[in-house]
């Protein structure tokens, strides 16, 4: 089994990469936010807010969610993949995603869902938590003011109605708790290969990438 992890903040890229890679390398691709997206979505669906929290928890450990090979989403069976990514789930779920027990549940579910298969997973703390020992760990970074500029470029594609200034509040309030939280935080280890893709067009990023795992199979 061969885990290619990618960390990184909000907007960096992670999702389009590992949507190449995926295609360009045969890997199965896992997007660990859409997980903490489905909790995030379930607790509107409940009416529950971030007070209740042993609820939350226990809403994370009942759920069922799948991810296809084709990336849609589920939730209890209902595909869910445009509704996980509206501004209410995108408000709330860095905190939901910051509950250590609901970590717990979708830690161990990710790992479940890469077993079996050669895969490129993307998150916050897949080269430090899910996978330590992959076999590749980047840390893709850019600019706030180029991620904001990508998050809105992409919601316009997919119809979702946020100005300059929510995007922007937005970003910068997960990337502060993306990267405090008590466990599962975002950061930078000696172990990952870090990219800047602030001014890199995205096939230049995927050819990083791929230099990386490639140059490691004609080397062995
Ligand atoms: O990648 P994304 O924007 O879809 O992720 C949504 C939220 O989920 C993000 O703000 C932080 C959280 N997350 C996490 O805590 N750990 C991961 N491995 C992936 C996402």
């Amino acid at each position: 089994m061969k885990v290619v992890a990618i960390d990184g903040p909000a907007g960096s890229g992670k999702g389009t990469i590992a949507s190449i890679l995926s295609k360009k390398c045969n890997l199965v691709n896992i997007d660990t936010g859409a997980t903490y997206r489905c909790v995030a979505l379930a607790c509107l669906r409940n009416n529950l807010t971030l007070e209740d929290k042993e609820e939350i928890i226990k809403l994370s450990g009942e759920i069922d969610i799948k991810i296809d090979l084709d990336n849609k989403v589920y939730l209890n069976g209902e595909d869910v993949t445009d509704e996980i990514r509206s501004k209410e789930v995108t408000n709330i779920v860095s905190p939901v995603s910051s509950i250590v027990e609901v970590r717990k549940n979708m830690v161990d579910l990710q790992r479940k869902m890469a077993s079996n298969y050669d895969v490129v997973m993307e998150g916050r703390d897949i080269t430090t938590v899910v996978f330590p020992n992959a076999n590749y760990k980047f840390y893709l970074d850019a600019s706030l003011e180029k991620r904001v500029e990508r998050r809105i470029k992409q919601n316009k594609e997919k119809g979702i109605d946020m100005s300059y200034d929510e995007v922007y509040e937005n970003i910068k309030a997960r990337d502060y708790n993306d990267m405090h939280k008590e466990v599962g935080a975002l950061k930078r280890t000696d172990e990952q290969i870090y990219i800047d893709s602030t001014n890199m067009p995205i096939e230049e990023v995927v050819n990083k990438f791929i230099e990386v795992i490639e140059g490691d199979k004609n080397e062995s």
